[in-house]
């Protein structure tokens, strides 16, 4: 008889989770747009953090220090994410969603918008969206239930306002700053409901994004890694899957 393949035995587990609302939850990372020509963080050669500094560019610290340089370089990357496409993994996902209403709760850590422009809906976005802005103080106004509009801001960089000076940031989680907490929330939830929790793309590194994992399988779900890579939280996983999101999500999730 055949050996069943980790794939084999994900997709047994996929048409059980299938079968009942909220079975299936999705937490995916960088890896899971890598594909669509979007670079990831940690990948040794391509990552993005092997060729810049975080504490630079993705924190309060290095946005108040070089506001101009942090948003040039979000500008580039902005501009990258809308002249990507989504991928076939993006599109199996999504697809599954549809065939499957209310069975999938869908997680993902990536400020990109590849999962919705793949028709996924209710995506719980751990770590913002690059595409949107935010001041980066309080607005004066909002007190006084006005606040001033970011798309109102001058047009230099980064942005500013013209009231009162404060500066546009990109709407995006940066290190040392607290998660949405609403979507933080909705995540643990559907993965303390789900059957199975599969992870992808993600080197499992930033917590509490990782922290899902390890949640879903103290809840008792079965947790599986689709990644080409070891990940940190391979010992939380039932099931690895080496291969890349475009190539193994839409085998695991055919009709
Ligand atoms: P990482 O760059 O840390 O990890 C990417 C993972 O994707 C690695 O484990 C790769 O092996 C894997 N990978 C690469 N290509 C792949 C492919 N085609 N298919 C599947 N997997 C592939 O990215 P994240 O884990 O998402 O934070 O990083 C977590 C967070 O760290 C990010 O959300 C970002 C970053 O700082 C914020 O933006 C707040």
């Amino acid at each position: 008889m055949p050996r069943m393949t980790a794939t084999d035995t994900v997709r047994a587990e996929l048409a059980r989770a299938a079968g009942r609302p909220g079975g299936l939850a999705v937490l995916t990372g960088a890896g899971m747009s890598a594909e669509s020509g979007i670079p990831t963080f940690r990948d040794a050669m391509s990552g993005l953090w092997s060729r810049f500094d975080p504490a630079q560019l993705a924190s309060e610290e290095g946005f108040r220090a070089d506001p101009a340089r942090v948003w040039q370089w979000y500008a580039e990357r902005r501009q990258g994410v809308l002249d990507a496409q989504p991928n076939a993994g993006h599109r199996a996902l999504a697809d599954f969603q549809q065939r499957h209403p209310g069975v999938m709760t869908l997680i993902t850590q990536n400020v990109d918008d590849l999962h919705q422009r793949a028709g996924a809906t209710g995506v719980l976005r751990l770590h913002g969206d690059i595409l949107q802005d935010r001041w980066i103080d309080p607005c004066p106004r909002a007190q006084r239930g006005n606040c001033c509009d970011t798309g109102w801001a001058l047009d230099t960089q980064p942005p500013v306002c013209a009231e009162c000076g404060n500066q546009v940031r990109p709407d995006v989680v940066w290190f040392g700053e607290s998660l949405p907490l609403g979507m933080l929330t909705a995540a643990e939830q559907a993965v303390d409901g789900c059957a199975l929790l599969l992870v992808v793309g993600t080197s499992g590194a930033v917590w509490p994004a990782a922290g899902l994992a390890h949640r879903a399988r103290r809840a008792g779900a079965t947790v599986a890694i689709v990644n080409p890579q070891p990940s940190e939280i391979d010992d939380v996983a039932h099931h690895h899957i080496r291969g890349t999101a475009a190539e193994v999500l839409p085998v695991l999730l055919a009709a």
